[in-house]
C-alpha cells in the first residue's frame, strides 16, 4: 500500500469511529421529554426530603438538594444604598461595593482574584488559608476604594454570593454540604462558611464589615434579574414586563432556582413554615443544585467517556449532570475521545505511544471550552481556526481529515450540553405552571455564566431543545432570556439588604 493509500485508508477509518461516536452523543425529543418529567419527580421528592445528601451515588432517593435560601421575596428595582458583595466562584473570587440607585440600576465597584492554585484541588490547603485569603483581599479592596466609610460605629453589610452547595438554616448562615467544581478543601465541609469569613475578616481588623447574607450564585443571578427587570437594553424601562420564574448559571458549573410556594417546601422545619407564613410570606427562592440531577444515571445520555469521567471525578458527590453540560467538563469530554481515538491507532498517528503525546493532551482540564468555542464556528475550508487552536492551546499539530473529525466532535458534545441545559427550564416551567399565568404566561429566565453567555450558538441551540421538549414550540417562543449582569455582584447585595 503506498503512503497515500494509507492516509486515506485511515482517513476513512477515522470518519466512520467518529460518526459512531457522534451518534452516541446525540439526544431526541423522546429523551427530552423523559429527562424532564424525571427532573419533576426529584424536584418533588427533594422539596419532602429533608436530608441533604444528593450528592451521594444512589442519591436519587432522596431527589435534588432543593435548597431553601430564606430569600422570600422579589426586589422591585426601587431598592436603594450601598453594600458590599463578595462572590466566590469556580476559580474567581471577587469583590464589590454596590451602590443600589432605586432606580433599577446600579453602580459597581469591583476587585478581581483568580484563586490561587494552593487552594484548588489536591492541596492541603485549610478552611482558614482559604478565608484568610479571602479576608485579605476584601482588606486590600476596602482600602483602596473605600477607606473613607469604614468606620466603628457605622458597620457595612455584606452580602456573601457562594457558587457551591450549602445547608441553609437562615438567611445568614450555611453550612457546605461538599465542594464542587476546582475548590476541595475538605475541612470546611459541615462548617458555616458565613462564621469561618467573618472570623478571618475580624482578624485582618474588618470588625465593622459584617456577613449578613449567604447566597448562592444562581439565586443572585434571580434577584438581580427582578431588580433589574423591565430595562431594555438601551436603559430605558420597558412597557411591557414579564415575570422572572428562573436564575441560571451555565458556566464551570451549573444550576438554577425558582420561587416556590411555601406550603410546598415540606422539609421546611414546622416552626419555621409557621413563622414564615404568619410572617406573610408566601413562597421563597429554591436553590436546585441541579448539577447533581440523576446521580442513579437512570435516564441522562451517557456515553463510555461519560463513564470514565463520571468514575475519574466522582470526588465532588456525582454531579452527573453538570458534567455533561458545565463548561469545566466540555473540554474534558473531548480530550477523553482524542485519547481514546489515539489509543486505536486513528488520529494524532505520529505520536506512536500514549506516553509520546504532548503533555496537555494527557493532562485533565487542560482542554478549556475556549478552545472548543473557537473550533465550533470555524467555517474556513481548511479549517485553519482549528489548527491555531490546537497548535497554540496543545501544541498539537493536525492534518485536515483530524481537524474535520474534531470539529464534529466539538459540535455533538456542546450540542448535547445545550440540549441537556433545556430540560430543568423546562421542568420548572412545568412545575410552576408558569407558561399559563399572569402577562399572557410570557415568563423571564436570568442567566448568567461563561457559556450561556459566550458559546457560540449554545442559547439558541437550548432554544431548539426547548421547543422540542413537552413545552413545544408555543412555550419556548414565550420564554425570554435575559442575561443578569454583574449577577453575583449584584445579588449578594440585594440579599445583603433584605437581612
Ligand atoms: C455548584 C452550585 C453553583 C453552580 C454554578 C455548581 O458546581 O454546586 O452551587 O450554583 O456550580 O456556579
Amino acid at each position: 500500500m503506498s503512503f497515500d493509500d494509507f492516509h486515506k485508508a485511515n482517513d476513512a477509518k477515522l470518519l466512520e469511529e467518529v460518526s459512531q461516536i457522534c451518534s452516541s452523543f446525540e439526544v431526541n425529543a423522546e429523551q427530552l421529554k423523559e429527562m424532564t418529567s424525571y427532573f419533576i419527580q426529584q424536584m418533588e421528592i427533594g422539596l419532602a426530603n429533608n436530608n441533604n445528601n444528593e450528592g451521594t451515588i444512589n442519591g436519587n432517593k432522596a431527589g435534588l438538594a432543593m435548597i431553601p435560601s430564606y430569600v422570600t421575596s422579589k426586589p422591585n428595582g426601587t431598592e436603594e444604598g450601598l453594600f458590599m458583595a463578595a462572590v466566590l466562584g469556580g476559580m474567581n473570587f471577587r469583590i464589590c461595593s454596590v451602590q443600589l440607585n432605586g432606580d433599577h440600576t446600579f453602580d459597581i465597584k469591583q476587585a478581581k482574584t483568580r484563586i490561587p492554585d494552593y487552594l484548588m484541588e489536591g492541596t492541603d490547603a485549610t478552611s482558614d488559608d482559604l478565608f484568610g485569603f479571602l479576608a485579605r483581599r476584601t482588606s486590600a479592596f476596602i482600602n483602596k476604594f473605600h477607606s473613607d466609610i469604614m468606620k466603628p460605629d457605622t458597620p457595612l453589610k455584606l452580602g456573601f454570593t457562594f457558587s457551591y452547595p450549602v445547608d441553609q438554616e437562615s438567611l445568614n448562615s450555611g453550612t457546605l454540604i461538599r465542594w464542587t467544581k476546582g475548590l476541595n478543601i475538605p475541612d470546611t465541609v459541615g462548617k458555616d462558611v458565613v462564621q469561618l469569613y467573618q472570623e478571618q475578616l475580624t482578624i485582618v481588623g474588618l470588625n465593622m464589615v459584617n456577613v449578613v447574607a449567604l447566597t448562592n450564585d444562581t439565586i443572585g443571578t434571580f434577584l438581580s434579574l427582578c431588580y433589574a427587570q423591565g430595562i431594555t437594553t438601551d436603559g430605558q424601562v420597558s412597557g411591557e414586563i414579564s415575570e422572572p420564574v428562573i436564575g441560571c448559571i451555565f458556566g464551570t458549573g451549573t444550576n438554577g432556582c425558582y420561587m416556590e410556594k411555601i406550603e410546598n417546601i415540606k422539609k421546611l422545619p414546622d416552626y419555621i413554615r409557621e413563622r414564615l407564613i404568619h410572617e406573610g410570606k408566601t413562597e421563597m427562592c429554591i436553590n436546585i443544585e441541579w448539577g447533581s440531577f440523576d446521580n442513579d444515571n437512570l435516564v441522562l445520555p451517557t456515553t463510555k467517556y461519560d463513564i470514565d469521567i463520571d468514575k475519574k471525578y466522582a470526588r465532588n458527590g456525582g454531579q452527573l449532570f453538570e458534567k455533561r453540560v458545565s463548561g469545566m467538563f466540555l473540554g474534558e469530554i473531548l480530550r477523553n475521545v482524542l485519547v481514546d481515538l489515539h489509543s486505536k491507532g486513528l488520529i494524532l498517528t505520529q505520536f506512536r505511544k500514549h506516553d509520546q503525546l504532548p503533555h496537555r493532551l494527557k493532562t485533565p482540564f487542560q482542554l478549556s471550552s475556549e478552545v472548543l468555542a473557537r473550533i465550533e464556528i470555524d467555517d474556513s475550508s481548511t479549517l485553519r481556526e482549528t489548527e491555531l487552536s490546537f497548535l497554540q492551546s496543545l501544541r498539537l499539530p493536525t492534518t485536515l481529515a483530524e481537524r474535520k473529525a474534531i470539529q464534529s466532535l466539538v459540535r455533538v458534545i456542546s450540542r448535547r450540553s445545550a440540549y441537556l441545559a433545556s430540560v430543568p427550564i423546562s421542568a420548572i416551567l412545568i412545575k410552576t405552571n408558569a407558561l399559563n399565568k399572569k402577562y399572557h404566561g410570557e415568563v423571564t429566565v436570568g442567566y448568567d455564566g461563561s457559556i450561556i453567555e459566550l458559546y457560540p450558538g449554545f442559547k439558541s441551540m437550548m432554544r431548539q431543545a426547548l421547543a422540542m421538549g413537552p413545552i413545544g414550540p408555543e412555550g419556548e417562543r414565550k420564554t425570554h432570556f435575559v442575561h443578569s449582569k454583574d449577577s453575583g455582584s449584584a445579588g449578594g447585595a440585594l440579599c445583603a439588604l433584605v437581612a
